[in-house]
């Protein structure tokens, strides 16, 4: 707060109007969420939030590195930058989140991008006002290395980016360590927060009028494991469900190995909890799972899967899935086919293996060309749009309740359902952010068309 303070006067005096920040995320939505964190401290320090590069006085770009591509594209945006800053040499440029939790990627920015002002990593957010007071006050980078801090802060200043939909991270870092995963190296060791600090920010997002809660971690079903407290996420589940108003909670995402039948029990008795479980599968073969070390079975997998068809009426799932991991054949990627066709996915996020430098599997010896495994994943989508278009078939005459999401033009609206379909209806008064009860008439692309009742 003293940093906040101090670089707000520095601000104050170094602009005549209020400066516009952009903050750029890139990746999953616990980094959207850390994101929303950076703007509330920039905000508090004065800053107006912009979406256009060319009009900032600061840009943060929140980085990821699940993927080789992910790190090439932002490489790219960050050299768009250099023009720029060259016209406007006041502008600060910032590169933060798990990209720059690895040494070897701070020492390329350094060599490469020396117009980039600020580099910090992902667990110490709340140090930015620090580093930007540092950066005006001595006029020298403030290039941060990657630190291993695990110590949880609270009450950080948040900007949300939404009017009805948020998220609150209720867990941070990983300890799975899938062969595969940069994760855990970029992010640390897991630990959660504690529940009442949860219960507080849901209950005045509550209050607030936000009406879809998303709680995120990499493991939520690993929840309260280094907590003092005897809690789990089932737990958790229940608790947040004793908060009255009108909401939807969602969470991801589970992992397979440790999502149990208290919490499908939990998502039984609480009808405020969506009936879509994000269930990452990541292969459909058991030798292939134990190389990514996911410490499944295909039949352990299918034993939650039924069991919760068994509890809740109405379940659906959604789901990751790696094809052409390293050493697998094209008989184990066919049983990823086998198992996608069986459990029909609302939702599939598909990907083609990335070897990330530090991880297990990157040193795995890899057969199967990267042309081939297009091939896979190209099939694997076409599998998946039809399991979709059957599963939008199936929705003709019922009515649903859906979140209107936007307007469009005159009268047109998308709404979601808690599963995460898109329903376009049409609709003489604005209900946006609000909750409305739709028929399903039919179906239009990959969304569905609805009249609206109520
Ligand atoms: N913690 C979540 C879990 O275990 O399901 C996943 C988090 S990760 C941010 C999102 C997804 O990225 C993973 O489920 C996986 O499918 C994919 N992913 C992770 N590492 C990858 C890699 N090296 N190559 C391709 N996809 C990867
Ligand atoms: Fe990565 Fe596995 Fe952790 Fe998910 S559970 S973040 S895939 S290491
Ligand atoms: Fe998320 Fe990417 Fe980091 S997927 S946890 S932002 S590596």
């Amino acid at each position: 707060m003293d940093y906040i303070e101090k670089i707000k006067n520095i601000v104050r005096e170094k602009f005549s109007s209020p400066p516009k920040a952009n903050v750029v995320t890139f990746g999953c939505a616990q980094n959207e969420n850390d994101s929303e964190k950076i703007r509330g401290l920039l905000y508090s320090i004065g800053y107006t939030m912009t979406d256009s590069i060319e009009d900032s006085d600061m840009v943060v770009y929140n980085t990821c590195a699940i993927r080789e591509n992910a790190e090439l594209k932002i490489f790219g945006n960050i050299g768009k930058l250099k023009a720029l800053k060259a016209a406007n040499p006041d502008m600060i440029v910032a590169v933060c989140g798990c990209m720059v939790m690895q040494q070897h990627i701070v020492d390329k920015i350094k060599k490469s991008y020396p117009f980039v002002d600020i580099v910090f990593g992902v667990n110490n957010l709340e140090i930015l006002p620090q580093l930007m007071c540092s950066r005006y006050t001595e006029n020298k980078k403030q290039i941060l290395s990657p630190i291993d801090k695990t110590d949880i802060v609270e009450n950080t200043p948040v900007l949300r980016s939404g009017k009805s939909k948020a998220s609150i991270s209720i867990m941070y870092g990983c300890d799975n360590f899938c062969s595969y995963c940069i994760v855990p190296y970029v992010r640390g060791r897991e630990r959660s927060r504690k529940p009442q600090d949860i219960m507080a920010e849901f209950r005045q997002l509550i209050a607030d009028g936000y009406k879809d809660i998303t709680l995120l971690g990499q493991n939520v079903n690993s929840y309260g494991k280094n907590l003092e407290e005897n809690v789990d996420f089932a737990d958790l589940l229940r608790m947040l469900c004793t908060v009255p108003g009108e909401y939807v909670i969602h969470f991801m995402s589970s992992h397979p190995k440790d999502i149990n039948k208290k919490v499908i029990d939990v998502i039984r008795d609480n009808p405020r909890i969506s009936r879509q479980i994000h269930l990452p599968v990541q292969a459909g073969n058991n030798r292939v799972l134990k190389e990514m070390n996911r410490r499944y079975t295909i039949e352990q997998y299918m034993d939650i899967i039924n069991y919760a068809r068994e509890q809740i009426e109405d379940v659906t799932f959604s789901s990751d899935i790696i094809v052409g991991f390293p050493g697998e054949t094209y008989e184990e990627y066919l049983d990823t086919e086998k198992l996608v066709k069986e459990v029909k996915f609302t939702q599939l996020f598909t990907y083609i293996f990335s070897p990330r430098s530090g991880t297990k599997a990157a040193t795995m010896e890899d057969n199967v060309s990267y042309k081939e495994k297009t091939v896979w994943l190209n099939r694997l989508i076409k599998i998946q749009q039809d399991i979709v278009f059957e599963h939008l078939d199936s929705f003709k005459g019922k009515t649903v309740t859906a979140l209107v999401e936007e307007k469009h033009g005159e009268s047109d609206y998308t709404a979601r359902l808690a599963n995460t379909f898109v329903v376009k209806f049409i609709s003489n008064t604005d209900f946006t952010d609000q909750f409305v009860k739709l028929k399903i008439t039919g179906k239009k692309g990959t969304s569905l068309t609805a009249e609206l009742l109520k």
